[in-house]
């Protein structure tokens, strides 16, 4: 047994002051600090300084750790500028990005607070890595391909990495399907995909309404990716239209990711298909794709987890870089309220996302925990969402089910 004391838990629900959390793999007991001594003796008390703060550990509902060798090779402002880099130096980044730079990217993570993953994996090179990491790793298993003619071979390559990702499978390890998007991938290949999914109930994440040219390559046929559907891949028609293709989710609560550019009868379908829209602001600003408006999607009542995406799209793997981004981002909502609805897009929303027993903290979740100090000075209890993510790089300690990380 284990019994932390800080001066605050953040739920994240509420923000607790004057109890100590106990817990083994799971939460055991939320009480008083003596209370919690005199019922657990043997337990290994982790007591912290004035400010200190115990909260969920965040979930990073999307990366691509695959890509992580980027720092300043890809080109950023417009979207198929980027796409179109991606396409010229992927051959390159994959292969730098060795398992040195994928436990890198992970171990970072770790550092910054994140307990638990979403990692779309494109190759299958980040497998062994993501099945031994220290946290709980949702692997997506990713197909892309827009050509009828190739859907065979790319649908059997699939099929092979999920079957190896399934060779792993265990408790911290939980295989699953990302389709790229609607735009990459031919819409029997999408189908068959979706299908084999429910079939096997592995959960679904997709890219969806990222930018300007997906909108009006898919509505018209026409946009910025005209010339490179045509050029590139000799197709003048698009792989999917979007109502065709977000009807094939029906019944699998999904991960939809980005939704800049989403309508309001497609976030309705969302809303109804209980999806989540996975959110990566960072990302959307650097390759010139706008702002979500998060106001909306929680009018509407969808869930919403705030995610990184990968290093090639993004300057750093710290979820609190981006919570920050989000907050500055999103200018026209009161800070305060902000940072809280953030917090719980990282923990309690994400954890909804990914089904997993966690993101909270409450008797019988799993342990998978963070604590954070706070400024010596701090004045307004309410307002401690906010300073801690102002002034939290990285957490002084983490857990995953129940076991220590520094
Ligand atoms: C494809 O493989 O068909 C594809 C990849 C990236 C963007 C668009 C299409
Ligand atoms: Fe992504």
């Amino acid at each position: 047994m284990k019994i932390v004391k800080t001066d605050f838990i953040l739920t994240p629900h509420k923000i607790v002051s004057g109890k100590a959390v106990a817990f083994e793999k799971n939460i055991v007991d939320i009480d008083d600090f003596e209370t919690l001594k005199k019922k657990f003796p043997n337990a290994t008390i982790f007591e912290y300084e004035k400010n200190s703060c115990i909260l969920p550990g965040f979930i990073n509902t999307h990366v691509h750790l695959e890509f992580s060798a980027n720092r300043a090779a890809l080109s950023y402002g417009d979207f198929l500028s980027w796409l179109y880099s991606v396409i010229k130096k992927r051959e390159e980044l994959v292969p730098n990005c060795d398992r040195l730079c994928i436990q890198k990217a992970i171990k970072n993570m770790l550092k910054s607070g994140t307990t638990t993953f979403g990692a779309i994996s494109s190759y299958g090179y980040d497998l062994t890595l993501c099945a031994k990491a220290p946290q709980r790793v949702v692997y997506f298993n990713e197909v892309i391909g827009s050509n009828p003619a190739a859907a065979d071979a790319l649908y059997n390559d699939f099929l092979q990495r999920v079957k190896e990702s399934k060779e792993y499978a265990d408790e911290k390890f939980i295989p699953a399907i990302a389709i790229h998007s609607p735009y990459s991938v031919h819409r029997i290949l999408a189908k068959k995909a979706i299908e084999f999914a429910k079939e096997n109930d592995l959960l679904i994440s997709t890219h969806f309404m990222e930018s300007r040219a997906e909108r009006e390559w898919l509505d018209k046929g026409v946009g910025d990716f005209k010339p490179f559907f045509e050029e590139f891949l000799n197709q003048s028609i698009p792989a999917n239209r979007a109502e065709d293709y977000l009807a094939l989710f029906e019944g699998a609560p999904s991960l939809f990711v980005h939704c800049v550019w989403a309508n309001e009868k497609e976030l309705e379908i969302i809303e109804k298909e209980k999806h989540t829209i996975v959110h990566c602001p960072i990302s959307n600003r650097l390759l010139g794709n706008g702002a979500l408006d998060i106001g909306k999607i929680k009018y509407l009542g969808i869930n919403l987890s705030v995610a990184t995406d990968g290093l090639s799209s993004n300057y750093s793997l710290n979820i609190y870089e981006e919570l920050k981004a989000a907050l500055f981002v999103h200018y026209h909502i009161e800070p305060v309220a902000l940072a809280f609805d953030l917090i719980r897009s990282v923990t309690t929303n994400a954890a909804k996302a990914l089904k997993i027993n966690a993101g909270e903290i409450k008797i019988e979740k799993l342990a998978d925990l963070q604590v954070v100090k706070l400024p010596k000075d701090l004045d307004a209890i309410e307002q401690i969402p906010l300073h801690i993510l102002l002034h939290t790089k990285k957490p002084e300690k983490v857990f995953i089910g129940g076991e220590s990380y520094e």
